[in-house]
């Protein structure tokens, strides 16, 4: 070991700003930063303060002014629509600074907000590099959302334009966005200016007069230069699943995100500019913002744009085919995409099928790798593979093996070690710092390190009562775990009601929500059960109303597609129960917990304050009932 790790985390915590500093060294600044950190307002710290900047330059306009016009920047490889694109940084260029002077024509200009609801199509880069050039604050909301869940979004950020697309395309079903547009839009007491839209061959749609723009006729406007914006100014807005039905607008500034991501390129995932890197995730999502999009442009690799499944697009080999294609050096997915594809191909014949030679880190994240998979996915590709550990809030890695500064030894299950800039510590109910390998909150000593949410959208007050106020000096992460002896960390499950489903964050208060808004619904409770290739999926257990006297097969149907138009087809919410009654405690808390210790098999014990310990017998019969436990 070279002790590198050891010396960049001992420095980041010691003296942020020299660290931060030395770091910044390597963007450009249209003007120079007064102070690295200004700490004055504790929780709200600023980053790279008085400094210009503008991500959309970082991104493009710097590579194609120093002499790479022609590299590789997008590769869009979409095999549900049999099409594979690429972007030279040159022609990404010119896109993007049309598609900003399309925005500027329609009065978007700095700090005004444009939701983007898209598939992942070129265009969502385009539209999301097109905001950051006029200093515009970009919102994406994922396509697997529902009208409502787009609707709260609209609301809460109220957009002056809205870009979309005709449609979506899942493996082979087409999902036509224009309904669920017009729905969005009808709940919704705020109405965008205009919609841009991008015309899908697979299924155009007819736009609307007065409100709908083509995405054609966006583009053919004159091409902009690029808005220099305050360090501190806000780049983007991305909503997340918070503990109630309503999401939180994480909001991220350009200064210090693009210095963090810059610098995690090198130092987390040690890729060089011109390689090429793909995050397999969606735009939609955290991954798909900092390393789809900003985090591999800023760093000038070529990034991947893959619009499809890990399997059955068109079988397990589909993401050998793409790095082996593209010559891919690092991949970053979740879990569940590997799980899928040990499930298909247990001995890995696909891998042996493909060159995987580009092929050095695999980098998992998004929900906690079980070890057999982790060791799987080693045995078959025989490279290193990282599991770390990351939050919509921070936008980069909290827990990582950087393998840029030394790779340490890889222990499957946990994700390594704080990455430097996050002082981790595990806290108990108290705020006493527990000892090396006791389970409690995780939390991260201030300052958080630059890239990191400055707020949430226009509520400050949210910020500091969510994340700060437990433990006064700390973030609290919501997630549970320990550090062991070697300083390595294990991130165990959240301690809200937050559920990673195929590495997509749900709330299931959100889902309660719904399942309560259901006439002939009294009670209701949704626990995250174990799920083999999901890792976790919802189950919804349901007490009728007095007098109601409906048949499971006919209620159970009612609220699975409840949950899927309220809250979308992304939530997997595909069981739900009637139930007599539901276990509680004596003061009326229910034994969400323990519901899901017996669906999952883990022994439990009764908890000392249930109020009727015979309801447990009940759900574990309704549970063995539905096929559970499975494993
Ligand atoms: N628009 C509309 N619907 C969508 C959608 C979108 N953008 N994305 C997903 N859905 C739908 C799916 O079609 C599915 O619908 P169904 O229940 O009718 O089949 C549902 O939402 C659940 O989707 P998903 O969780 O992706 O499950 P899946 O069975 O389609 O695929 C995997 C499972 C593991 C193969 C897939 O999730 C995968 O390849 N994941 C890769 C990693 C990843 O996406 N990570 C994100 C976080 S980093
Ligand atoms: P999101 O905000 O969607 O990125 O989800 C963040 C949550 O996902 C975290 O709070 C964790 O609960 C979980 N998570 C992400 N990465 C990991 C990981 N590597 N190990 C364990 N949990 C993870």
């Amino acid at each position: 070991m070279s002790g590198e790790y050891e010396r960049a985390f001992r420095e980041s915590v010691a003296d942020p700003e020299h660290f931060w500093g030395a770091a910044a060294e390597k963007v450009h600044w249209y003007k120079k930063y007064e102070r690295v950190l200004n700490s004055e307002n504790s929780p709200f710290y600023r980053w790279f303060e008085g400094g210009v900047v503008n991500s959309c330059y970082n991104a493009l306009d710097y590579h194609v002014e120093n002499g790479v016009k022609d590299r590789i920047a997008l590769i869009y490889d979409s095999p549900v629509t049999k099409t594979i694109k690429r972007y030279t940084y040159g022609e990404l260029l010119d896109l993007v600074a049309r598609c900003a002077g399309g925005l500027e024509q329609l009065g978007v200009g700095k700090g005004d907000r444009v939701v983007i609801y898209m598939p992942m199509i070129p265009e969502a880069v385009i539209a999301m590099l097109a905001c950051a050039r006029i200093g515009a604050i970009h919102s994406v909301v994922f396509g697997g959302f529902a009208a409502r869940e787009l609707a709260a979004r609209v609301e809460d950020a109220t957009p002056l334009v809205v870009i979309t697309a005709s449609c979506g395309i899942e493996v082979n079903r087409i999902i036509p966005y224009q309904p669920l547009l017009d729905a969005a839009l009808d709940m919704c007491a705020h109405k965008p200016q205009a919609c841009v839209v991008v015309q899908r061959p697979e299924s155009p749609t007819i736009l609307k007069k007065g409100r709908d723009v083509a995405w054609n006729v966006l583009l053919e406007a004159d091409p902009v230069a690029c808005v220099p914006v305050l360090a501190t100014d806000p780049l983007y807005l991305l909503y997340t699943s918070g503990t109630t039905g309503k999401p939180k607008g994480v909001l991220r500034d350009n200064g210090g995100h693009l210095v963090a991501l810059t610098w995690s390129m090198k130092n987390i995932y040690d890729i060089r500019s011109g390689e090429v890197y793909w995050a397999a995730s969606d735009i939609g999502w955290v991954v798909g913002h900092s390393y789809i999009v900003y985090g591999p442009l800023f760093y000038g690799c070529t990034t991947i744009l893959y619009e499809g499944k890990s399997v059955g697009t068109p079988d397990a080999g589909a993401f050998w085919r793409v790095i082996a294609e593209h010559g891919v050096s690092v991949l970053f997915c979740a879990p569940t995409a590997f799980r899928a594809i040990r499930k298909e191909d247990p001995n890995g014949e696909y891998i042996k099928k493909y060159d995987l030679s580009a092929f050095r880190t695999l980098f998992l994240a998004g929900e906690r790798c079980d070890p057999d998979t982790l060791i799987w996915a080693q045995q078959h590709l025989e490279i290193p593979v990282i599991d770390h550990w990351w939050q919509t809030e921070t936008g980069w890695a909290i827990g990582a093996n950087c393998t840029g500064l030394e790779l340490l030894p890889v222990k499957p299950g946990s994700c390594t070690k704080p990455v430097p800039g996050y002082d981790v510590h595990v806290l108990d109910a108290k705020g006493t710092a527990l000892p090396s390998g006791e389970t409690g909150n995780i939390v991260v000593r201030l300052p958080l390190p630059p890239g990191c949410f400055t707020t949430l959208w226009q509520n400050d007050k949210d910020f500091v009562k969510t994340y700060f106020s437990a433990y006064p000096g700390y973030y609290l992460t919501s997630d549970a775990g320990y550090i062991d002896a070697d300083g390595y960390l294990w991130i165990m499950g959240r301690t809200d009601d937050i559920i990673n489903v195929a590495g997509h964050r749900l709330s299931t208060g959100a889902m309660e929500e719904v399942l309560a808004s259901h006439p002939d619904v009294a009670e209701c409770a949704v626990a995250g059960v174990h799920d083999q290739v999901k890792g976790e999926v919802p189950l919804g257990f349901v007490v009728l109303k007095a007098g109601i006297v409906k048949e499971q097969d006919v209620i159970g149907p009612e609220l699975i597609l409840l949950v899927r138009q309220k809250i979308g087809p992304i939530a997997s919410f595909k069981a739900a129960a009637v139930v007599k009654r539901l276990p509680k405690t004596r003061s009326g808390k229910i034994l969400r917990g323990t519901i899901k210790k017996i669906a999952d098999g883990v022994t439990y014990q009764v908890p000392a304050t249930i109020d009727d310990p015979v309801i447990l017998d009940e759900i574990t019969v309704t549970l063995r009932g539905m096929g559970y436990p499975k494993r």
